[in-house]
């Protein structure tokens, strides 16, 4: 007897730490839990570590390699780069140069929130402020107003650039730094891709005015990034962010494992590191805000029609990949199955073989669509014969496509 109610107490306490550790799944229930694990991800390095390794699964690709060589080690690696002072100052449109120390504002408040509304407010402001990167041609675009509008660069309500950002880097430089705002913002909507912002344009221009020519950039066309630095040229859309909590991968090739919202935060972390040349890492609090922010966006789009002809339709052909309870996201899939290109499926640096279905949620703002743009509408993309090449007939076409317009 006794020994059964010593394996009986063993297991619920099996039970209940795996409660405590393992992440929720509602949007709102993962934020709560951020809050409550903040004090973790602040100081203990071992789980974040782990948070890290948990969401490499495939660790030889050199994407994975990278991060797990330097990022929480126990000795030296990222965690010992300087921090970068959290002070940040618009960009300007009317060409007055703002200067961090005189115009400049804080991010890190004097007290870390402790609530969900505390941590978002502080992750809004580090989404549309904090500088995640910083790239030379950026620099010389800020300074020439006449290109703004060719390379899509929107002004705000202040009259200030868009998610355009100055710091001071880790030598004491001002600097011009790109933030999530700029990508993942059009138009003042947080979450929204920014598909009419041009980045190979403007880098094209910058190449030229050094005297190269423009290379590849021209071709990426607009609302594409290559985000990789590798031999290949595959410049990928920038996604909505709406449906990411409900995501169990992110990057197209699913590179990214969400087992835990805490992967988010390691991954705007070590981001933040790459694009500063692995010369600073950021405020980690600052991480975890924008994370918690992230998993809680207002979608701005009104709730699916699911009781109408186009969702039937939808249920039959599309949610056995794009599940509803998932925010109409899905499992990563075999890319030599799918009709889509093959190429960053395949990428030296994070390719796995496989696609992650991502989610619908708001896909009515607008394409280009596929991982690649390669689909200017949903038309097209239906069209194509997305997934497996089979065209739906034109009426269930009509009436898919009305479904798909509430998302
Ligand atoms: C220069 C433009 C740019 C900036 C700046 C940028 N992103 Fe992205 N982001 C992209 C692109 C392009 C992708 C698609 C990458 C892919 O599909 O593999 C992406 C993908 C993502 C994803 C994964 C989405 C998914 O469904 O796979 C998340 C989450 C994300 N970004 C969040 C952020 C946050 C938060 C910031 C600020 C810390 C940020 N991004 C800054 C361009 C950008
Ligand atoms: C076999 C699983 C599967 C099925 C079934 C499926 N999809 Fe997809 N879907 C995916 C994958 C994987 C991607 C990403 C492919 C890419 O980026 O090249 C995707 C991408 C998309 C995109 C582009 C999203 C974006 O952000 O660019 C849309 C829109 C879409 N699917 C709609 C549909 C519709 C509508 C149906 C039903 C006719 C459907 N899908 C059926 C797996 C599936």
């Amino acid at each position: 007897m006794k020994r059964l109610t010593w394996t009986y107490a063993l297991a619920l306490w099996i039970t209940l730490s795996a409660c405590q550790t393992e992440a929720p799944q509602e949007p709102q229930d993962q934020a709560q839990w951020m809050v409550d694990n903040a004090q973790r991800y602040l100081t203990d390095r071992a789980w974040r570590r782990q948070h890290l390794e948990t969401s490499l699964w495939r660790p030889e690709l050199p994407y994975a390699r990278k991060r797990l060589d330097s990022y929480g080690l126990e000795r030296g690696g990222w965690d010992k780069l300087q921090t970068i002072a959290p002070t940040v100052a618009p960009v300007r449109a009317d060409g007055h140069p703002s200067d961090v120390h005189n115009d400049g504002q804080n991010l890190l408040p004097q007290q870390l929130p402790t609530t969900i509304e505390g941590w978002r407010a502080l992750g809004k402001e580090v989404f549309w402020k904090m500088p995640m990167r910083r790239d030379a041609y950026m620099e010389w675009i800020a300074q020439r107003p006449e290109l703004w509008d060719d390379v899509g660069l929107q002004t705000d309500q202040d009259g200030n650039i868009r998610g355009l950002t100055r710091f001071e880097d880790a030598r004491g430089n001002q600097r011009v730094g790109l933030t999530c705002g700029i990508c993942h913002g059009d138009n003042g909507v947080a979450g929204k891709a920014a598909r009419q912002l041009d980045l190979g344009h403007a880098r094209a221009l910058f190449s030229q005015a050094l005297g190269n020519t423009p290379g590849a950039f021209e071709d990426w066309g607009p609302g594409r990034v290559d985000v990789t630095s590798d031999s290949v040229d595959d410049p990928l859309t920038i996604k909505n962010l709406w449906g990411v909590p409900h995501q169990s991968h992110i990057n197209t090739s699913g590179s990214i494992q969400l087992h835990s919202p805490a992967a988010l935060a390691v991954r705007f972390e070590t981001q933040f590191i790459v694009g500063h040349a692995m010369e600073a890492r950021p405020n980690r609090a600052l991480m975890w805000a924008l994370a918690i922010y992230i998993v809680t966006l207002d979608r701005p789009q009104t709730e699916p029609q699911t009781d109408t002809p186009g969702a039937d339709i939808f249920q039959a052909r599309c949610a056995g990949c794009h599940n509803p309870q998932r925010g109409y996201s899905g499992d990563l899939v075999n890319a030599e199955a799918l009709t889509s290109s093959q190429q960053s499926a395949r990428s030296p640096l994070r390719g796995t073989g496989f696609y992650k279905t991502p989610s619908l949620l708001g896909i009515s703002s607008g394409g280009p669509y596929l991982h690649d743009g390669s689909q200017p509408t949903l038309g097209d993309l239906l069209d194509s014969g997305h997934p497996f090449g089979q065209p739906l007939p034109e009426d269930d076409k009509h009436t898919l496509l009305q479904f798909l317009q509430t998302l």
